[in-house]
């Protein structure tokens, strides 16, 4: 999704924003630009199509634009193609006003109407230039008056920053469903999309909430309400290290955050388990309201929505509710049936993803509570949901997730223990022996990833397959759905994930010679049926890959062409090691095929429109 940082100070401001756009680079964008105002040569817009790169040399790393206040911006195209023109800032026709841009605004046709009506000419096919233009039009010498009506007169999801060069001493910056946040310095004030673009400035934040106004000076900020009443807000320290967000020696992003999941995960869970107990300190369910619920409803997108696929599974069984498991971008259209006795359960890595983010005030609004699991520290989901668990992934940068789907799925497993001792649905033996398994996971996880180059050997064997299969019952099922989505984001093959029982319904027309299909048999439960299914691809010439358990491998092994085996541990908390073979599966073939692992194509790590 779009990126946007903004810098205002003392400084040359141009080569601070590049800085802050190359650490935004991991949202997706087609093409960047700047704007920047200085004293010389007023305001200064520079843009193109393509990496941040082409703009780095275009202004030869910032040094060619003048001035201490500016705007940057990565373009994730939604309205119009990809092109320089298209490619944020916009500017206003009388060059009055810059702004950049992130979200949508839906009604910005009718407004570019009564715009040319009036005279005005557009030269892009954005939404943004609407924007622009509008604000020129409305200004009358006072900035804010000018943002607050424009704002009046815009719907949608949006994060703006706005530079005016009449007031060439002031960014301002707004926000309604899109994040924004603004970072403090001595002598100098940022804002940006997220806290990665600001980090090597400054570690003091501030979070804008929706419908907030902020005019940001050199020396300090100031931020209203919709009604221009001004609001005190809260600063917040960030903690975790710029080389957190850095490569450290590896290839990718990507690499090192699978590597990083055995710390994640401790760092997760660990703290939350004290004398054998799972302590959720920041949960204050009762007994009774648990007991009372009439749905668990679990609610994401992509592998977030996956994890919950598993979570249902774990739910269910030791909490004897039913759970269902919406894709966040139906939930809302779907008419869902949500009662003052309904949990939501919102999983989003980001917290800023907008089905999720919508998906759970529609679930409020229909009276559930929302029990949000997130990554990002101050994320709307965060802030917006009843109660929030926080899975300490720290950034995760590659769009395709790992670490933060390992952490979420963490999670899951605390909640699961947590409600089930309170309403009493488990035994003490199992939940000590699930705990005292949970706690052995970071090693079994340091085993599995010892031994990456097996996986490497079968990616090397397979990664030029037009088409590939993942098939599993239960949560290995629901675990290949995430295998397979892993593998066509970052490596562009086909692939489908199939409930095995299901293959011969319908999809087994498609096995044929040399088919691979990925045979997850993992859960000791479904075993022999799932090897059933096997037999059955592999009988229709399909090569198999089983992936299961070191105690199932020898069984396997007679059937299949490879087996990944993987440590054996309680059968609710296999999906956290069996995903971990998937995803170094993923990653070996997209090397091997030179994708752009840590940028797939088309996609973007924060989805911020519907
Ligand atoms: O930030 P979120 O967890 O809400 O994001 C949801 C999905 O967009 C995300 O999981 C996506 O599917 C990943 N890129 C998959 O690797």
């Amino acid at each position: 999704m779009c990126g946007i940082v903004g810098f205002v100070g003392r400084e040359e401001a141009a080569p601070i924003l590049l800085e802050g756009l190359s650490r935004l680079e991991y949202r997706g964008y087609d093409s960047a630009g700047l704007a920047i105002w200085g004293a010389q040569d007023g305001l200064q817009v520079v843009k193109a199509k393509g990496r941040l790169q082409v703009l780095s040399d275009l202004t030869q790393g910032g040094a060619t634009l003048h001035g201490s206040i500016g705007l940057g911006h990565t373009r994730w195209a939604t309205h119009g193609e990809p092109s320089d023109v298209n490619s944020h800032p916009q500017v206003s026709e009388r060059g009055r006003f810059a702004v950049v841009h992130n979200g949508i605004v839906e009604n910005y046709m009718e407004i570019r109407e009564f715009l040319q009506n009036q005279g005005i000419t557009f030269v892009s096919q954005t939404d943004t230039e609407v924007v622009a233009q509008l604000l020129d039009y409305l200004y009358e010498g006072d900035l804010l008056d000018a943002v607050a009506k424009m704002l009046h007169r815009i719907r949608g999801a949006y994060a703006f920053g706005i530079i005016c060069a009449d007031c060439p001493d002031k960014l301002v910056a707004v926000r309604k469903d899109s994040p924004l946040i603004l970072g403090h310095g001595e002598g100098f004030q940022m804002l940006a999309s997220d806290v990665t673009a600001v980090i090597k400035y400054t570690r003091e934040v501030t979070y804008l909430d929706n419908d907030e106004l902020a005019v940001v000076t050199p020396d300090g900020v100031q931020v209203y309400d919709a009604y221009l009443q001004p609001v005190e807000k809260e600063q917040h320290h960030v903690d975790w290290e710029i080389s957190a967000a850095e490569k450290g020696g590896y290839e990718h992003f990507m690499a090192k955050e699978i590597m990083e999941q055995p710390e994640a995960f401790r760092k997760t869970v660990f703290p939350r388990i004290r004398d054998g107990q799972v302590a959720l300190d920041d949960l204050h369910f009762e007994k009774d309201y648990l007991e009372q619920l009439d749905k668990i409803y679990i609610i994401a997108c992509g592998s977030s929505y996956h994890v919950g696929m598993v979570a249902k599974y774990n739910f269910e069984k030791l909490l004897r509710k039913p759970v269902e498991v919406a894709l966040a971008s139906e939930f809302r259209y779907s008419e869902p049936i949500v009662t003052g006795h309904t949990l939501a359960l919102v999983i989003s890595q980001s917290g800023e993803t907008i089905d999720t983010l919508t998906a759970m005030r529609e679930a409020k609004r229909l009276g559930a509570r929302a029990l949000a699991i997130v990554n990002v520290v101050g994320s709307t989901i965060a802030r917006e949901a009843d109660d929030v668990l926080y899975t300490w992934a720290g950034p995760e940068i590659a769009v395709a997730t790992t670490k933060a789907y390992s952490t979420q799925m963490a999670v899951t497993y605390l909640i699961a223990l947590y409600f089930a001792q309170m309403m009493g649905t488990i035994s003490p033996e199992e939940y000590a022996a699930i705990v005292s398994e949970l706690l052995l996971i970071p090693t079994k996880l340091e085993t599995i990833l010892a031994q990456s180059q097996d996986i490497q050997y079968y990616a090397s064997l397979y990664f030029n397959h037009p088409s590939i299969f993942f098939i599993g019952r239960n949560i290995d099922y629901a675990v290949g759905m995430e295998g397979s989505l892993k593998l066509k984001e970052i490596s562009y093959i086909h692939s489908e994930a199939y409930a095995a029982g299901e293959l011969k319904h319908g999809t087994i027309s498609l096995i044929e010679p040399g088919t691979l299909v990925v045979a997850l048999a993992s859960c000791r439960a479904v075993f022999e049926k799932e090897m059933s299914n096997v037999v059955e691809v592999k009988s229709r010439g399909a090569d198999v890959i089983a992936l299961t358990t070191e105690d199932l491998a020898g069984e396997t092994a007679k059937t299949v062409d490879h087996t990944i085996a993987i440590p054996t541990t309680h059968p609710m908390l296999l999906p956290s090691l069996d995903v971990v073979p998937l995803q170094l599966f993923a990653y070996y073939v997209a090397l091997q095929r030179g994708c752009d692992i840590d940028k797939p194509r088309n996609l973007a790590k924060s989805v911020t429109v519907e």
